[in-house]
């Protein structure tokens, strides 16, 4: 018997919706074909943003999304995506599959597209290639009212009123594909180009993300932020993270989506689970700068990263999603939940078509994946107040060196008072009895959802709901008690009246 103790009595922080964010890059086929297939397409869209998708990802209430990049953004210039699309300029997208990227997605088009989604935006300039001076016209494209040169050309390519940029993030992976600089340089940089990232209009703010370090590079943070970090209100409003979750740990030959063993099932989980050290890593030297956390966490690239579905394209980043991945996803985004109170905002790579994606599409026909239905089952958090909890655990594994703890949860209270827990059981062999202890509180009515199938289950084109949400109806109430079975290889979302 595992115990699971809640205080909904102690709240620990907020849970920011945009720690369910996700990200588009255009890279393969997550932009085009996944998202945007053009007004003309046999393919039902609307202002070419198909419908199918846009459905799905409106029922994850998707709080934020990032574009236009990722690596793609430092070598993306604006201008080259606005007016008609027939003059707009082709050109090879070198950094993803060597293929014609024509423009015909661009700023309107990503406005439109969040504008169908109701999500906020998280636009990504460019520092490794563009100037402070490209950047600062964007801003001014995107957010200035009133007669300015900018403002002009936007009214002249058909949108009068200026859009609301929620987030700007100043560059992408800059000690990477965004440059290759050091951080003294990028943090220079930064000083300089955010200076032009301005809010025009005090009511909406643009909120700066600074670019942050790859995974456990704790120089980059100590260094950037030695930097940048004392100059006043809004120079700097997150810093952000990259670290993905390659199951073997190499490059060259990260492993297959859907072929793997009991070891690498374990070693993946174990490496997702990094992520809780990394968190605290960074957290422990923002706190000797921020001690007061005016700046937030930005993971604004996370998830599994395979070896490409065979016979795909290497540069598209296509892979499928199993069970184990829903798992990663369930384990992160409890991480996140633990670290609100300096994680901010969470991206996952990406929405359609590439990497971790939520969506899978095929022609005209579209899938959801098993990662989409632990966002779905997660949505439940946003915008809660954390509550205080603990579930007792013990190592699992099958590998000395990778041993992993058989339970992760988070537990939340929602506006109305209702409870939200989820869980996640790490072992594929084994059921574990839970029992859920509700401080001075008992419980009035319960009800419960799993994700949960084999490890390596996934949904396919001709079998598109192998994997997905299915309610459980194996929980007792007791008093202030709940106790239950939990499946082995689930993910569970548990709502308590209490
Ligand atoms: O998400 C794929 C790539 O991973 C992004 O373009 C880049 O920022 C990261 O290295």
């Amino acid at each position: 018997m595992f115990k699971l103790y809640i205080n909904p009595n102690v709240k620990k922080g907020h849970i920011n919706p945009e720690l369910q964010g996700n990200f588009s890059e255009h890279l393969g086929r997550c932009i085009y074909e996944g998202v945007y297939v053009g007004e003309n397409s046999p393919i039902k869209n609307v202002n070419g943003m198909r419908c199918d998708v846009v459905d799905a990802l409106k029922e994850l209430n998707l709080p934020v999304l990032r574009w236009p990049g990722g690596c793609f953004a430092d070598e993306y210039h604006w201008k080259d995506g606005i007016g008609p699309k027939e003059t707009r300029k082709k050109m090879i997208n070198t950094h993803w599959g060597g293929v014609v990227e024509d423009n015909s997605f661009g700023t309107h088009e990503f406005f439109e597209l969040a504008r169908q989604l109701g999500t906020k935006t998280y636009i990504n300039g460019n520092v490794g290639s563009g100037t402070v001076q490209e950047m600062s016209e964007w801003v001014e494209y995107m957010t200035f009212e009133g007669v300015s040169p900018m403002a002009d050309l936007r009214t002249k390519n058909g949108h009068k009123d200026p859009w609301r940029v929620d987030y700007f993030g100043v560059g992408n992976e800059n000690w990477g594909c965004g440059g290759n600089m050091r951080p003294e340089y990028y943090a220079d940089l930064y000083r300089r180009y955010q200076t032009y990232v301005r809010t025009y209009d005090s009511s909406k703010p643009i909120k700066k993300v600074c670019g942050g370090p790859n995974a456990d590079d704790y120089e980059w943070t100590k260094k950037v932020l030695a930097t940048c970090f004392d100059h006043g209100n809004g120079f700097m409003d997150l810093l952000s993270l990259h670290y993905y979750t390659v199951p073997t740990g190499v490059w060259e030959k990260k492993g297959s989506a859907t072929e793997f063993d009991d070891k690498l099932w374990y070693q993946t989980l174990k490496k997702t689970l990094y992520m809780d050290e990394i968190i605290n890593g960074h957290t422990a030297i923002m706190d000797e700068y921020d001690p007061n956390k005016k700046i937030g966490m930005s993971i604004d690239e996370w998830g599994t990263w395979y070896d490409v579905e065979p016979g795909t394209n290497p540069g598209f980043l296509y892979q499928q999603s199993t069970m184990r991945d829903a798992l990663v996803a369930g384990i992160n985004l409890n991480i996140f939940n633990k670290h609100c109170d300096r994680v901010k905002m969470a991206n996952i790579a990406q929405l359609v078509n590439v990497l971790q994606a939520v969506i899978l599409t095929e022609g005209d026909k579209m899938i959801k994946t098993p990662t989409y239905h632990v966002f779905n089952m997660y949505k439940y958090h946003q915008d809660n107040e954390l509550l205080d909890s603990y579930i007792e655990t013990k190592e699992i594994g099958v590998e000395d060196r990778n041993m992993v703890p058989n339970l992760t949860e988070s537990v939340s209270v929602d506006k109305n008072g209702k409870i939200h827990i989820t869980l996640t059981n790490l072992s594929i062999s084994e059921d574990y009895d839970i029992e859920g202890v509700f401080a001075e509180s008992n419980v009035k009515s319960v009800k419960a959802q799993i994700v949960t199938n084999d490890m390596k289950a996934h949904n396919t084109f001709d079998n598109p709901d192998v994997v997905k949400v299915e309610s459980f109806d194996g929980i007792k109430a007791s008093g202030n008690k709940l106790s239950f079975k939990m499946p082995k290889c689930s993910v569970m979302h548990i709502e308590v009246e209490a």
